[in-house]
């Protein structure tokens, strides 16, 4: 292991150079112009798992291609030696709007002791973490105590969608002791965390559809109905002034936090006028039973997204917009069922909406959140890697994000997902001026290298 350590330490310069070349490429799934820039990006990661003795795959799908990456040897029969799957995704989400970045998004800058550019944080450096890991290993000729496949896909920011059936066609190959993924947050440097669980999602377009076109609002308005306004009075009912949502039936399959969770929750830093200066609002905002932090990671929510109608342009444009549309996500709790919420939500706005317009609802497929036990032996086994890894006591936490596909692998592979993340909270994931912290990116390899140590012990107990 010392070895190991040594060459991670030695190499960490290149390493961070290898991150700029990884993130320089505009991997952004959502939009259909970087189609090539996504298969670039896959061919030059597989590229880079090859150059140091991983046998490396790139797979064509009716979208973005997945990298699989494997130890040589993991092929074979592997006569009873412990199997991980490490799993991660090359897709980032679309940068925009440019002129809030300090540096371009594509164009990687160190400052500060972190490593500017979208992608940085979620997901290229997390992953890149444990590849550099296994790199040291390999490299430096350290007998691995087990075999380690890479799964790096490229539609995780827009579903998952290819990875579903990749996961069923190559069960077999991806049978496995346990899921190992990277792409999750920590509250502080000092407080490596282990996720235990993830909320899931549904997501929800809703149109009120109005008069046939625009119309003049001084020659029409009044005899008819105006699509905005009845959108926002639709909209309003959700929710109470508390954050608690009115749709009936909405909680009734939320289980509430037992005394260890909340335990768990206290253990946590979390200080309340800072958070509110982080976030730029005048008041924190929510459920009275439930602290912020429990709301945001442990709770369902109804949030708004997007919301678009009539005229948007400078001055002013006297209509009745022909149409009002909002975006809507559910973030979902374990044990809610995304189809039933969105049959839920579906009837509610049905019965909210008055008969003077029509009403459209599409929904996307939804997630179910994920709930792992936080005590067992893996769980216990990635805890030691964290404390040697970070030289601080691991906590315990629930992630209000969604990684839709971690139910997938237990579906279809039957194994539960352990949950690092290397996430710093103001990573600015999904925002403008996206970062990794370099010491995040150190010690989250240094927390691989010891992980395969820690999980294959358990295995051989
Ligand atoms: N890395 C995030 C998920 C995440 C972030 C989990 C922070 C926990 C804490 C992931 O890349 C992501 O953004 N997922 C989407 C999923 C959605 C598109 C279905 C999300 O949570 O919005
Ligand atoms: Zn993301």
């Amino acid at each position: 292991m010392q070895r190991v350590t040594d060459y991670l330490r030695q190499n960490q310069a290149r390493f961070v150079r290898e991150l700029c070349d990884y993130v320089r490429f505009p991997s952004v799934s959502a939009q259909p112009k970087h189609q090539a820039d996504l298969k670039a990006c896959a061919h030059w990661l597989a590229k880079h798992c090859q150059a140091f003795g991983l046998q490396a795959r790139v797979y064509p799908t009716a979208r973005h291609p997945i990298v699989v990456a494997r130890t040589p040897g993991a092929r074979q029969k592997r006569g009873g030696r412990p199997h991980f799957v490490v799993y991660g995704h090359y897709d980032v989400q679309p940068p925009e709007p440019f002129e809030l970045w300090q540096s371009p998004p594509f164009e990687p800058r160190l400052k500060g002791g972190a490593l500017y550019g979208r992608g940085a944080s979620d997901n290229k450096g997390q992953h890149l973490a444990h590849l550099k890991a296994v790199e040291a290993y390999l490299e430096t000729g350290t007998e691995l105590p087990c075999d380690i496949t890479f799964v790096i896909e490229g539609e995780e920011e827009v579903g998952s969608t290819s990875l579903e059936g990749f996961l069923k066609q190559h069960r077999s190959e991806l049978a496995c002791d346990a899921v190992i993924v990277s792409d999750t947050g920590m509250p502080t440097p000092k407080h490596p965390a282990l996720t235990y669980a993830l909320r899931g999602i549904a997501a929800y377009e809703v149109i009120v559809h109005g008069p046939a076109r625009d119309l003049h609002s001084g020659i029409f308005g009044g005899s008819v109905d105006n699509p905005a306004m009845v959108l926002c009075q639709i909209l309003a009912q959700l929710r109470d002034k508390n954050g608690r949502i009115t749709i009936p039936g909405f909680y009734d399959d939320v289980q509430p936090l037992s005394a260890y969770e909340r335990r768990q929750f206290k253990r946590l830093p979390f200080n309340e006028r800072e958070y509110r200066k982080f976030l730029g609002v005048p008041r924190l905002f929510g459920e009275r039973s439930h602290t912020p932090l429990e709301q945001r990671s442990a709770r369902p929510t109804l949030e708004i997204n997007g919301l678009t109608s009539g005229y948007q342009g400078e001055g002013s444009k006297t209509i009745v917009p022909a149409w009002a549309r909002a975006k809507i996500t559910t973030r979902l709790v374990p044990n809610q069922k995304p189809a039933r919420i969105i049959k839920l939500v579906r009837d509610y706005l049905a019965r909210l909406c008055p008969p003077t317009v029509r009403l459209e609802i599409k929904t996307g497929h939804g997630a179910e959140a994920y709930w792992v036990s936080p005590t067992g032996p893996d769980a216990r086994a990635a805890l030691r890697a964290l404390k040697t890894a970070f030289g601080c006591e691991p906590v315990l936490v629930r992630e209000g994000g969604s990684i839709p596909i971690v139910n997938q692998f237990k579906r279809v592979l039957r194994a539960d997902t352990l949950l690092l993340g290397l996430a710093l909270p103001d990573d600015n994931a999904h925002s403008p001026n996206e970062k990794f912290d370099l010491g995040c990116f150190a010690k989250g390899q240094r927390m691989s290298a010891c992980l395969w140590q820690e999980l294959s012990a358990v295995r051989r107990r």
